[in-house]
């Protein structure tokens, strides 16, 4: 049984070492794709593996098609709009993530990224505070609580929207539930996104919500590009030039950004939020947990196609 780990941007060793140990103790092989820069070499690799262990990589129809033996693909982390869910089901291949494993990792790069806006990107100037002032979390799953833990640390003024989550969920952690997202943006200066991309989901943070949002606006996100109205948001920033856009996810049109909004614009250059030792190790023991329990007796927990 050969389980490859196919990862573009790789896991720190430890998390390797982790992995290993798991696959080899359930007698199954390792293998390992990492840094590769050509499709091809990811479909060349496929070829024999009987389970993936992946990240933000992308595994579409082709590279189902090569995976012959493919039984079960494994997203280390949250996120899943990497893999073509229906493409998966059809090949009878299991897609499963490991929800939660990298939750505080990108929660503390999101809180990190909001001190650095308000400090003026470290430029030497004078910035402002987060105490006393209210951040609002979109969406309020793993990354969304977190975020509120920490916030809560600065003494923030905590709201958050979550369409899916209960009220009373998000009141048990002292966190202020808005009724809806046009109350969450025209209420909190500083919004911090945790919406997965999916069809309704993309292109929908644009002039509606962020024009919205008060004198001052801090706009953090380490969810995904594709949530983004680019072409709102660069005209948005022209428009008012109090508005921060502070990003863990280069958007299409960063070039545009990063010429227009000196001072007021960052993106990491490569996606960063769970790229920690703690957050590799987590998601991927737990990927590699979640294939040994899958092919050895049938555990499907954590499945997310059909
Ligand atoms: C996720 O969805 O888990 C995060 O966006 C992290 O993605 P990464 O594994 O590509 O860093």
């Amino acid at each position: 049984m050969k389980v490859l780990v196919a990862t573009e941007k790789p896991f720190a060793k430890v998390a390797i070492d982790g992995i290993k140990e798991v696959i080899e103790q359930a007698g199954f092989e390792l293998a390992l794709l990492e840094k590769y820069t050509e499709k091809a070499q990811l479909l060349s690799a496929v070829a024999d593996a009987d389970a993936l262990i992946i990240r933000s990589d992308k595994v579409d129809e082709a590279v189902l098609k090569a995976a012959k033996n493919l039984k079960i693909v494994v997203r280390a982390g949250a996120g899943y709009d990497n893999v073509d869910l229906d493409a998966a089901t059809q090949a009878g291949v299991c897609v499963m993530n490991t929800p939660g494993q990298n939750a505080n990792a990108v929660a503390e790069l999101a809180l990190g990224l909001l001190v650095y806006g308000v400090r003026n990107l470290y430029n030497g100037t004078s910035g402002s505070e987060l105490k006393g002032k209210k951040l609002g979390i979109h969406a309020y799953g793993n990354v969304g609580r977190n975020v509120a833990r920490i916030a809560k640390g600065f003494g923030m003024d905590i709201y958050a929207y979550d369409a899916y989550c209960p009220k009373e969920v998000i009141e048990k952690d002292g966190v202020k539930a808005c009724s809806s997202v046009e109350e969450l943006y025209s209420t909190c200066q500083f919004i911090s996104l945790h919406i997965p991309a999916t069809p309704e989901t993309t292109k929908s943070i644009g002039k509606r919500l962020v024009g919205s949002m008060p004198k001052g606006a801090f706009l953090l996100n380490t969810a995904r590009k594709e949530v983004i109205n680019e072409e709102e948001l660069i005209a948005l920033m022209e428009e008012r030039e109090d508005i921060k856009y502070l990003t863990d996810i280069m958007p299409a049109a960063n070039d545009t950004f990063a010429a227009k909004f000196a001072g007021r614009y960052f993106a990491t250059p490569k996606k960063m939020g769970a790229q920690t030792a703690e957050a590799n190790i987590n998601a991927g023991i737990a990927a590699a947990k979640q294939i040994v329990a899958f092919i050895k007796d049938g555990v499907e927990k954590f499945r997310v196609n059909k």
